[in-house]
């Protein structure tokens, strides 16, 4: 079981810092400043590696690799090999929680994610939560095998995705940019949709207990579509889910360092972090480094945020904008990032390009 740690101060914290001496970038979510910026990549494992590939194509099915410790703890530990990144996080995927819950998943090639759809209260009975620990042992294996597997100096990231997000892909059944159908179900019949946001805020944060259990270190929770909410949607169903799962998580393991992505949610992030009281926030590309410096560091650890899409494009720009948001997030705590998962195009001589410029620079 993972050691519990107390709430108190930072140099409580660090008087129980043995085993997390050399992890950077957990201190930092504790609280404590350091003069290199920790830095890792969303989906950082994935198919700009050629190894990740290969591994893909022998297992044949993507849920496959996920339910297969042997070749999850391989695909994690495969940019860590190559980049010797600061934190390795869990390979798998936030669609799980609907499958153990009893949904038909499957990961069609070139399509992505495909689920039987669940649009109102009488589909919303098929699902039961009574065989998620068994469905979803698997994954607690690959963190308790990666516990021991990654280097001393890495964080493990556990994670999972936001409860309206998972809901949006539950609901429409594929992804989609403007989630129609679980907007219909929510503006429609709030209460029956509640009922399916209150399980997946169960299902959750279960899961992401026994992911600490097994060995995470720290936590990340995705909510990729909480930027499509308008404000007086927002707080029900992107900010009182994940409150509810970072206190569920806190009950557990007091001052546990959790990070949020409510990707697109611009200036209630603010807001988002206080109420939900998360330790980090992950900034999406289009907001400001400038603006979470002033808005955001003075409360929580900032991440980000990088475009992926000028990774791939590489060169000066590349450098220049890394440059920019390192410099722009160098007065407070800041664990360096994209600002949204790697795309599968991306270069791998550029992700090396960039690391040396994370690893080069220095704040004054
Ligand atoms: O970051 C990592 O390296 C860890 C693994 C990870 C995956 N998905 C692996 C994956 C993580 C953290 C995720 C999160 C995830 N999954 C999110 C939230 C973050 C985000 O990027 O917005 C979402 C919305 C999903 C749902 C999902 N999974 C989609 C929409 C797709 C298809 C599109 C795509 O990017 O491929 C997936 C498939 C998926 N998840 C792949 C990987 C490596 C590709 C599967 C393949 O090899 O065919």
């Amino acid at each position: 079981m993972k050691k519990e740690q107390t709430s108190g101060s930072v140099s409580d914290q660090k008087s129980d810092a043995l085993p997390t001496r050399n992890k950077t970038l957990l201190n930092l979510l504790k609280g404590e400043t350091t003069d290199k910026v920790p830095f890792w990549f969303m989906r950082q494992a994935g198919r700009y590696l050629p190894e990740y590939r290969a591994l893909r194509k022998e297992a044949g099915s993507f849920l496959n690799l996920c339910y297969s410790p042997d070749m999850a703890v391989e695909i994690t530990l495969q940019p860590i090999r190559r980049f010797n990144m600061d934190a390795a996080i869990l390979f798998s995927d936030i669609l799980v929680i609907p499958h153990a819950l009893g949904q038909k998943l499957s990961f069609v090639e070139g399509e992505g994610p495909v689920l039987e759809p669940i649009r109102n209260r009488q589909e919303f009975m098929r699902l039961s939560i009574d065989g998620l620990h068994e469905c979803l042992a698997p994954v607690y294996e690959t963190l308790s095998r990666l516990k021991t597997a990654v280097p001393d100096h890495v964080t493990l990231i556990g994670f999972a995705g936001a409860p309206w997000t998972v809901a949006t892909y539950m609901v429409e059944g594929h992804g989609s940019t403007d989630q129609p159908a679980a907007k219909t179900w929510a503006y429609g019949d709030p209460e029956g949709f509640q009922k399916l946001i209150d399980l997946l805020v169960e299902a959750t944060s279960l899961y992401l207990i026994r992911q600490i259990e097994a060995g995470a270190e720290v936590i990340q929770i995705f909510d990729t579509w909480a930027g499509g909410l308008p404000p007086s949607q927002f707080e029900r169903w992107c900010v009182e889910p994940v409150r509810q799962i970072v206190e569920r998580i806190r009950t557990r393991f007091p001052g546990f360092p959790i990070i949020a992505f409510p990707r697109g949610a611009g200036p209630r992030y603010g807001a988002y972090g206080t109420r939900t009281g998360v330790s980090g926030l992950s900034i999406d590309t289009g907001l400001p480094a400038a603006w979470a410096a002033t808005h955001l560091q003075p409360d929580v650890c900032v991440q980000g945020n990088l475009d992926p899409r000028i990774l791939v494009a590489g060169g000066e720009l590349m450098r220049r904008e890394a440059t920019a948001i390192l410099e722009a997030l160098s007065k407070g705590r800041h664990i360096f990032n994209l600002g949204h998962g790697i795309v599968p195009e991306t270069p791998v001589e550029h992700v090396a390009e960039l690391v040396e410029l994370i690893r080069n620079f220095r704040r004054d």
